[in-house]
């Protein structure tokens, strides 16, 4: 019988683990320094708590849920919560009131949560949505709002969430609204969620070089995006970056 010095079960240390959780190839991970690496879910926890959110066990759960939400589209768990943590960061920049900057943060995070109704046929087709397809997934803002306008200290949130396709051009849906008349924490999100569409790897194609995505949000300045939200884009440059960057360094 061998001995626990004998034990050949023992899984080795993972070299590449998270110096934060632990966390190991289950998440994307981010090499901070030789040393240090800090996986997406610590780093973008880090990134929240910069933005003024402290944890609470209601936003785990949201979290969580979120995370449930994106797997079932995209096979990898961290989309709305990036998106959500990079939203905070430009809205850090025009709201001072945590509790407005909680609820940019839950309604950029359950932007999408009105997909939970739109069928598995449309939602993960590969090809082209037919007209009758596009109008069902159009549905998914509204449906969205009328999840969560039944919790009213979630008024704000769920505004974001009905108006998150909006352009502001007057080109989006559902309503079409143009300039002002869409919630300035959606104007903020629209453009980091194009960013992170461009960035990150996708069914149909790899990621593109964040530099591209920068001149497409800048090219659409005015149009698709409020040139508010891209200004602020530009001053947070660095911190998104160094975000993409990591995840995806040159070369890889
Ligand atoms: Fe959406």
């Amino acid at each position: 019988m061998p001995g626990p010095a004998d034990r050949t079960d023992v899984p080795p240390k993972d070299p590449l683990a998270c110096t934060e959780c632990g966390a190991s190839s289950r998440e994307r991970q981010y090499a901070r320094t030789p040393e240090r690496r800090t996986c997406e879910h610590c780093l973008l926890d880090a990134r929240k708590r910069l933005g003024g959110l402290e944890e609470d066990p209601y936003e785990l759960f949201v979290e969580s849920l979120a995370e449930a939400l994106d797997l079932r589209e995209r096979e990898t768990g961290l989309h709305s919560k990036r998106v959500a943590t990079h939203t905070l960061l430009l809205a850090a920049h025009h709201y001072t009131d945590v509790k407005d900057l909680r609820e940019v943060y839950w309604g950029s995070l359950l932007h999408d949560i009105g997909k939970i109704g739109v069928p598995d046929a449309v939602l993960l087709k590969p090809g082209r949505l037919t007209d009758e397809e596009w109008r069902i997934m159009r549905l998914h803002p509204a449906n969205g709002h009328l999840i969560l306008e039944k919790l009213p200290f979630l008024a704000m949130a769920a505004d974001i969430v009905l108006c998150h396709e909006e352009c502001y051009d007057g080109s989006g849906y559902p309503a079409g609204l143009k300039g002002e008349e869409i919630p300035l924490a959606a104007r903020l999100f629209a453009v980091v969620d194009t960013l992170d569409a461009m960035t990150f790897d996708r069914p149909y194609r790899k990621a593109l070089p964040f530099d591209t995505a920068k001149a497409e949000i800048q090219r659409m300045a005015g149009s698709q995006f409020d040139p508010l939200a891209v200004d602020t884009f530009l001053a947070e440059e660095t911190a998104l970056r160094e975000m993409v960057t990591l995840a995806f360094p040159p070369g890889r």
